[in-house]
């Protein structure tokens, strides 16, 4: 089996050849099922059909597991709970965490709720023998980065199971030793977006999975490409990758992304996003087309104008009605 590669082809396909139990990490975020746009892919299926089509790669990913090796899914809330149950009952994997991902920036609906979290469910196939380097992994606790408490570990501690995008808006919560973790999405106007893939992960948070479950010079697979973080970050993170991929556009591209990455060059975006995100103390508003700090707008009577748009892409909206009923000098 060649490796170091991404392989435009089917990954049901490609994981039937690679030889049994030699995987020691596998990172999978399969398209959701959601009628998300893809060029090649069609991302509707009835719903059994995605499912018998999970348990089919699904068997392939188990098959390619090293006896010790780790799988994490990344997946949306349609069919988490049945993929879990997949992998978890017929795949016989066993699930160690429930990880959610929070973030900032999601699409924006009509009907219902912004998406601003995904699922990544944390499998292995043994679970008393599997990697997980807590060191690799620490991130400063609150003690640290909120309360300067001296009793603070310096080596941080083991991020929590929530893992989120913007934790300076709510210092107290979302504590990173928990479950719902923190990294911004990549969005548009990030140095960080290849700019042709629409689901493209953060390096920051392959990172932490990567770090986390496989050790330098061991080998990563990822059976949907997609835009190539996952192997992108496994090169610069030293260790050995293979990749699927259907889309013969997004399969050279990777190819190009990966020829452009250096073993040991250092991953994009913040390893520390409760720290590095501006805070919404110092957010700016737009009313008559003019920016406006919020301060200065919380000061202007004229922000209780209902004719007036306001755009307000950073602030929380608690901040905001605040804002708004003490320039009416009114109480919440
Ligand atoms: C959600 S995206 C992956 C995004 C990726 N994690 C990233 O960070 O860019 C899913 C990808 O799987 C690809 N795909 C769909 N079916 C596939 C299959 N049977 N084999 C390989 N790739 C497939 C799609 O073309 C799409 O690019």
């Amino acid at each position: 089996m060649e490796l170091n590669q991404i392989q435009q082809r089917d990954c049901i396909e490609g994981l039937v050849e690679i030889p049994a139990g030699s995987i020691d990490l596998v990172f999978a975020d399969p398209p959701f099922n959601i009628g998300y746009t893809y060029d090649v892919y069609e991302d509707k299926r009835a719903a059994d059909d995605y499912l018998n089509w999970t348990r089919r790669w699904g068997a392939g990913v188990v098959r390619a597991l090293k006896p010790d090796g780790t799988f994490w899914l990344a997946i949306g809330d349609d069919f988490a709970a049945e993929l879990k149950i997949i992998f978890q009952r017929e795949l016989g994997l066993c699930c160690r965490s429930w990880v959610v991902w929070y973030y900032t920036f999601g699409v924006q609906c009509k009907f219902k709720f912004a998406r601003s979290h995904t699922h990544l469910l944390h499998f292995v196939k043994d679970p008393q023998h599997f990697t997980f380097n807590i060191p690799a992994i620490r991130v400063p606790s609150a003690r640290t980065l909120v309360y300067g408490d001296s009793r603070a570990n310096p080596d941080g501690r083991l991020p929590d199971d929530t893992w989120i995008l913007r934790p300076q808006d709510i210092p107290d919560k979302f504590q990173p030793q928990e479950d719902v973790w923190y990294f911004p999405r990549v969005c548009g106007t990030f140095k960080e977006r290849a700019g042709w893939h629409g689901c493209q992960m953060p390096e920051q948070l392959l990172g932490r999975v990567i770090k986390a479950s496989s050790n330098e010079g061991e080998i990563v697979l990822d059976p949907f490409g997609g835009s190539g973080s996952t192997l992108v970050t496994a090169k610069k993170l030293g260790r050995k990758f293979l990749g699927f991929e259907l889309s013969p556009e997004y399969a050279r591209r990777i190819q190009s992304r990966l020829d452009e990455t250096r073993i040991g060059e250092p991953l994009l975006g913040s390893d520390l996003p409760a720290t590095s995100a501006p805070s919404t103390a110092n957010g700016k508003i737009r009313i008559n087309n003019k920016r406006l700090s919020a301060k200065a707008a919380a000061a202007q009577g004229s922000l209780l104008q209902p004719s007036e748009s306001i755009q307000l892409p950073t602030l929380n909206p608690l901040d905001l009605l605040h804002q708004f009923c003490t320039a009416a000098g009114k109480k919440l």
